[in-house]
């Protein structure tokens, strides 16, 4: 195998590994969503983390769900009113280029300055089905986030921020500071993706090597408690190995979980051994 610490250089190589998952998945007859641009950024890096990467992670299933149940929550908050859309962490996400969006909404992508710049370029020449803009900021400095977040929201009511697979790259300082400061007016709704201790352990320790320039932090015992302790209550659960069954996407070895009753992720969790993990969408106050 390759020396895998080498593909992952830094956090944002994490970027192409997930586009290549969502290429593989457009690919299928019978894709849950069709990501055309996937390919183009997950580039050669993309493909090669995936298939040097860990053996129960190559093929992606849980990153697949992960997307398509963002995708309609995103178009679910856009009928309810939610009028900019703010991508914390885009990475190589290509959501604006396909999604069925008004073309007035106004979305705003933040990432590192090294992925904006290449992700700038690798779609110069596609147009976006609404108004698209990208900010080079890094999210855990709080004054440059505080900066990007006034310019970004401002002339918005009803915002959705959206940070889908940063979260365990943070701290639990970071995270928590990050949540404050979205405890805006402005905003309305926070999609994220949560995963509890015992998920992040796992992960952690199948991916020692490949992530050692870029390892999992965040993952509580109970996220749904570690955010409402912030003031933020999750109005939309969506387990991912239940969502991953019903989309015909859940590895065979991990059906049995699914006979069990699904886990109510809004009980407290008292056995912090059982993994879980889930997509949220958080409301403030
Ligand atoms: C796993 S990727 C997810 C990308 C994208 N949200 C998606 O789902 O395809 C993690 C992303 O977090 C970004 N990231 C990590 N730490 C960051 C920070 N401090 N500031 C800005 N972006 C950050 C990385 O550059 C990378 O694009």
């Amino acid at each position: 195998m390759a020396d895998t610490a080498e593909l992952v250089t830094n956090v944002s190589d994490t970027a192409r590994w997930v586009a290549a998952f969502r290429a593989a998945e457009s690919a299928r007859p019978d894709a849950l969503f069709h990501d055309p641009l996937a390919d183009r950024v997950a580039g050669d890096r993309g493909r090669a983390i995936v298939a040097h990467g860990p053996r129960m992670m190559r093929d992606g299933w849980n990153l697949v769900t992960r997307t398509k149940l963002i995708d309609d929550l995103i178009i679910q908050t856009i009928a309810e009113g939610c009028d900019r859309v703010i991508n914390l962490a885009a990475g190589m996400d290509t959501r604006p280029y396909r999604l069925d969006l008004p073309a007035e909404l106004t979305w705003i992508e933040a990432d590192l300055p090294a992925l904006i710049a290449e992700k700038d370029a690798l779609l110069a020449d596609e147009t976006p089905r609404c108004a698209l803009t990208r900010t080079a900021v890094d999210l855990a400095d709080p004054q440059a986030r505080q900066r990007f977040l006034d310019e970004a929201l401002a002339g918005a009511q009803r915002a959705l921020v959206l940070t889908e697979g940063l979260i365990y790259y943070l701290s639990d300082d970071d995270v928590t500071s990050l949540a404050a400061a979205l405890a805006r007016p402005e905003i309305a709704w926070w999609a994220v993706d949560v995963n509890n201790k015992a998920i992040v352990k796992r992960i952690s320790k199948a991916t020692t090597e490949l992530l050692a320039n870029a390892p999992w932090q965040f993952g509580p015992v109970d996220p749904l408690r570690f955010f409402a302790d912030l003031g933020w209550t999750a109005d939309e659960v969506e387990h991912l190995a239940w969502a991953a069954h019903r989309f015909h996407r859940l590895p065979w070895f991990m059906k049995p979980f699914t006979l069990l009753p699904q886990p109510d992720p809004r009980a407290p969790i008292n056995q912090a051994w059982k993994p879980w993990s889930a997509v949220v969408r958080l409301t403030h106050g």
